[in-house]
């Protein structure tokens, strides 16, 4: 994934290696050198020798979200994109011929990695398909953020879980699900079963494990929920547009217990979660699903 790659290999020959050196130069100066940064030890800084990724999620530091667009040309949009994500879903156009989501997926071996800012699990071989619009999607990975990035009327949940998927031209669409510890339910299985993984590569930035069984992500869609729909971008640089978002209306149960792990992605825990963006003109359509409806599905 360009993002991935974009996070990591950055130090490896790529054409803006010179630029970047020079950018890590400079910030690696600055932020020594200024009061900017509140923290005196320099863990999650932008250091040469740190092999952590170029962008933070530390407000007001040089790497921090709203400077995204001005470290790397290829970033310029998370600066000046009108369609970026997350955003909050507050006003939503009731859509319901939108139907209900039409998806396959079956168990396949991936692999599991620290990205420095997240866990990330990818499909050695991609995953079943996602139907949008006509359209094929196949899921490429999942990720976490903590806390979650969409907020429901202001409202953050704990924790947010994105299933990227990507048609054969490299077209996006990314599922998204909202997790928090409050809400009633069974915690996650498969989330559970990763449990070790998370533990081992805890602080490991970079480093990744084959996981030993097939992972089937098919019960992490809710056939019973409804879901948010709008056109957005990657949440992480370079922030592409054109990401085609569905965000599920019903919240899933989370323990403490898994967010701690997911937490213990770097050594020194951040909250990975990007600023809400402006809406702009775009609308926000909901399809709603029959448990809703009929008032099963809960409200939060
Ligand atoms: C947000 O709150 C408003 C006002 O109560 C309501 O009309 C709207 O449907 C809510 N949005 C969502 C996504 O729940």
């Amino acid at each position: 994934m360009t993002t991935a790659r974009r996070r990591h290999a950055r130090v490896a020959a790529q054409p803006s290696t010179a630029f970047t050196s020079v950018a890590l130069a400079i910030l690696a100066f600055f932020s020594s050198a200024s009061a900017e940064l509140p923290d005196p030890t320099p863990a999650p800084g932008p250091t040469v020798a740190a092999s952590h990724s170029l962008f933070s999620y530390e407000e007001k530091t040089l790497t921090g979200p709203d400077k995204w667009g001005s470290l790397d040309p290829d970033w310029a949009i998370c600066r000046d994109g009108k369609e970026q994500s997350p955003i909050d879903i507050s006003k939503v156009e009731a859509k319901q011929d939108m139907g209900p989501l039409e998806h396959t997926y079956n168990a396949g071996a991936c692999i599991m990695q620290n990205r420095g800012h997240d866990f990330i699990l990818k499909w050695k071989d991609g995953n079943g398909k996602l139907t949008v619009e006509k359209k094929d999607y196949v899921l490429q990975q999942v990720h976490w953020h903590v806390p979650s990035e969409h907020t429901v009327n202001g409202t953050r949940f704990d924790m947010e879980m994105h299933m990227v998927h990507q048609d054969s031209s490299g077209a996006r669409a990314v599922i998204s699900v909202l997790f928090s510890t409050k809400q009633a339910g069974h915690p996650s299985k498969t989330l559970t079963s990763m449990g070790p993984y998370f533990k081992r590569l805890a602080g490991k930035d970079n480093e990744d494990e084959d996981v030993k069984e097939p992972v089937d992500p098919s019960h992490w869609v809710d056939e019973s929920s409804g879901y948010y729909r709008y056109e957005g971008s990657l949440t992480t640089p370079p922030c592409t547009e054109g990401v085609i978002w569905t965000i599920m209306s019903k919240v899933k149960h989370v323990t403490e217990e898994q967010i701690k792990l997911l937490d213990g992605v770097s050594e020194k825990p951040e909250e990975n979660d990007r600023p809400a963006q402006k809406i702009n003109d775009r609308v926000v359509r909901y399809y709603e699903s029959e448990s809703a409806k009929s008032g099963m599905e809960k409200k939060t």
